[in-house]
């Protein structure tokens, strides 16, 4: 589902606040000259992102689901200059092209890349103790949220704020009987948000460029690595 006035009005709203800058359209260039799905973030979802990280003061963040580094830029630039931000991508390739895009915007010493399955890095990163981190951006393959989330959990600490992408697609996570591994995705995420006594949560519906979709917030509240 999509309305051209969505769009229209959020291409006015990236002018008006201007939003964008050479940096991040090149990065979009680059990222749909390499063959990307175009499905980052848009441009007030990036400052969205970019505002929280700030507002909480973020040092340490992890992404999950890096595509081009659109989303890791907007996130990446909310740093201290001693903060560090983990992303993790599947993709060689996009990988590759979000190195590239990270390094014309100056962000290779406080980003890393980590290339494979995310439910692989995850435990990784656990025994390497590079939790907890402040911020976590869930936004990989949709059935595998309620699993990131978990971990999500375990790298995190009180304070700490977890943000999932994608979490109403057009409506259809109503459809409790859909045959769609993402809405069925969506619905186990939210199942576990709602019964997780170790955050306070919430889910917006937005509608923009990308279409008719949703983000979840959420608040670590208690500890949360000891147990999970
Ligand atoms: N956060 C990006 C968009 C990410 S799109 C932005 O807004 O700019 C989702 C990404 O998750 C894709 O690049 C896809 O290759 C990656 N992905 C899919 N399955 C994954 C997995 N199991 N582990 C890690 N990354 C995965
Ligand atoms: C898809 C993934 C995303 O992260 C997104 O924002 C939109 C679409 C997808 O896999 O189709
Ligand atoms: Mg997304």
């Amino acid at each position: 589902m999509t309305d051209a006035r969505w769009t229209a009005v959020d291409q006015y709203l990236t002018e008006v606040l201007a939003l964008s800058d050479p940096v991040l359209e090149a990065a979009l260039t680059q990222a749909s000259a390499a063959g990307l799905p175009q499905i980052q973030v848009a441009p007030n979802q990036g400052m969205l992102l970019h505002l929280l990280a700030r507002a909480i003061g973020a040092r340490n963040m992890l992404e999950i689901g890096t595509l081009g580094g659109y989303s890791t830029i907007w996130l990446a630039r909310a740093l201290p200059p001693a903060g560090r931000l983990i992303t993790l991508e599947l993709e060689p390739r996009h990988a590759e092209v979000a190195r590239t895009n990270l390094a014309r915007a100056g962000l290779s010493e406080r980003v890393e890349v980590r290339v494979g399955p995310a439910l692989q890095s995850l435990p990784r990163l656990a025994e390497e103790g590079a939790g907890p981190f402040d911020l976590v951006f869930i936004d990989a393959d949709k059935p595998g949220t309620a699993d990131y989330f978990a971990w999500a959990l375990r790298l995190t600490r009180p304070g700490s704020l977890i943000i999932v992408d994608n979490v109403v697609r057009n409506g259809t996570v109503i459809d409790a009987d859909s045959s769609d591994p993402a809405v069925q995705g969506m619905r186990r995420f939210l199942e576990r948000l709602a019964a997780e006594p170790r955050v306070q949560a919430t889910v917006l519906q937005i509608v923009g460029s990308k279409g008719y979709d949703g983000l979840a917030l959420a608040l670590v509240t208690a500890e949360t690595n000891a147990t999970s």
